[in-house]
């Protein structure tokens, strides 16, 4: 890998103990890249009173001085820090305001003062609210809510607003509308409008990463937070067959994490030789797996158990999202070298985190 990089930069990562941040941090160094880590060790990510790993500062990204100081000689920032998952209540907005949305401010107000030009944001594929779907009478079209009475009936797809017909998931491209349906997903998106602004003042480079399902060794266990990856692999753990809510025909895309960092890897490269403005790539294997193939090919490789189809539902799910793969090929050369069948029995084995 250092034979392929051209010019080697500082990378100020942030959230570099954490799941996905971790292994960015060493990719980027086997890169041949000088990473500066930090994190501010919540207790949700961490546990209580975690002190951060040797080569990561305990910093908080809210700290307009600290983030100064830590810019110093800086090329590039690789921004992972954020509080994740969907958020439990409204009582959680304030967190995802201020560790996602006020963070990133300061942050890019003090890459500005300090002439730092280059940013990887992490992103989501929750910006895209619903997914994409298509109607074989109607075309793409936006799909009415699920109504209850057909979820209670076990009819889980959506319909056409104009003929009612159920409709296919499509793939989602990076300029399909944002539609932010959680706290999680609004400061998302709210991440990226700040740095599209910043990008156009400033004359910067940003590279979003809308990352999909991520899963991988090192995945925190099962939380209120946790997506169904972690959830599933801790139900393992305990013995218990993994709970398939819907039909288990819900479609995603499962990313290794091994597969975020390269992706990383190339954006960091991305926002060199001149480059400026806002970009925006989906993250994903290309490789798209229902909720049940994800459930089964773990049971198999754990042995000895199976998924239990519930047939219930949680009306905030989303039915499909899956992602197109092509604009992060073309334009970052970044394809997923990890196969979600193999990926997903390795995570079947593989440590979990706290
Ligand atoms: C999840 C995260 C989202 C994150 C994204 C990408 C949540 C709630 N959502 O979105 O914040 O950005 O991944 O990493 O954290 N399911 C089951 N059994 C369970 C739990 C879930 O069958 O025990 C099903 C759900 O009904 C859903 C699918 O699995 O259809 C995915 O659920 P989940 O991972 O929670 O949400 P995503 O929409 O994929």
């Amino acid at each position: 890998r250092r034979a392929t990089v051209r010019s080697a930069v500082r990378v100020l990562l942030t959230g570099a103990a954490g799941f996905i941040g971790t292994r960015i941090g060493a990719q980027l160094s086997a890169a041949g890249h000088e990473v500066v880590g930090v994190d501010v060790m919540l207790p949700a990510a961490h546990g209580d009173g975690a002190q951060p790993p040797p080569d990561v500062r305990l910093l908080d990204v809210r700290d307009a001085d600290a983030v100064a100081e830590a810019l110093r000689g800086v090329d590039v920032v690789c921004h992972q820090a954020a509080v994740v998952g969907a958020g439990v209540n409204a009582a959680d907005a304030p967190s995802y305001g201020s560790h996602n949305d006020f963070a990133t401010t300061v942050l890019l107000a003090e890459m500005y003062a300090a002439g730092c030009r280059r940013l990887v944001l992490a992103s989501s594929m929750v910006v895209y609210g619903q997914g994409r779907y298509g109607c074989p009478q109607h075309g793409i079209v936006d799909p009415v809510p699920r109504r209850r009475a057909d979820l209670d009936a076990g009819v889980f797809d959506h319909r056409c607003p104009v003929g009612d017909e159920p409709v296919d998931w499509v793939l989602v491209d990076e300029d399909a509308p944002l539609r932010p349906r959680s706290l999680y997903a609004a400061s998302k998106v709210a991440q990226e409008h700040y740095a599209l602004a910043w990008a156009e003042s400033t004359g910067g480079a940003v590279v979003a990463l809308r990352y999909h399902n991520v899963y991988g060794p090192g995945m925190p266990r099962d939380t209120p937070y946790s997506g169904v990856a972690a959830i599933f692999r801790s139900s393992l753990e305990k013995g218990d067959a993994p709970k398939v809510f819907e039909d288990g025909g819900q479609m995603r895309d499962f990313v290794h994490v091994d597969d975020i960092a390269a992706a990383n890897v190339a954006a960091t490269a991305a926002t060199g030789a001149g480059a400026a403005g806002f970009d925006a790539y989906n993250v994903c294997s290309g490789r798209p797996v229902s909720i049940l193939d994800v459930a089964s090919a773990l049971c198999d490789a754990r042995g000895g158990i199976s998924p239990a189809v519930t047939g219930q539902y949680r009306s905030g799910d989303v039915r499909h999202i899956v992602a197109d793969p092509a604009k992060a090929a073309q334009r970052l050369g970044f394809r997923a070298a990890v196969d979600p069948g193999t990926g997903l029995r390795e995570f079947a084995d593989a440590p979990l985190r706290g």
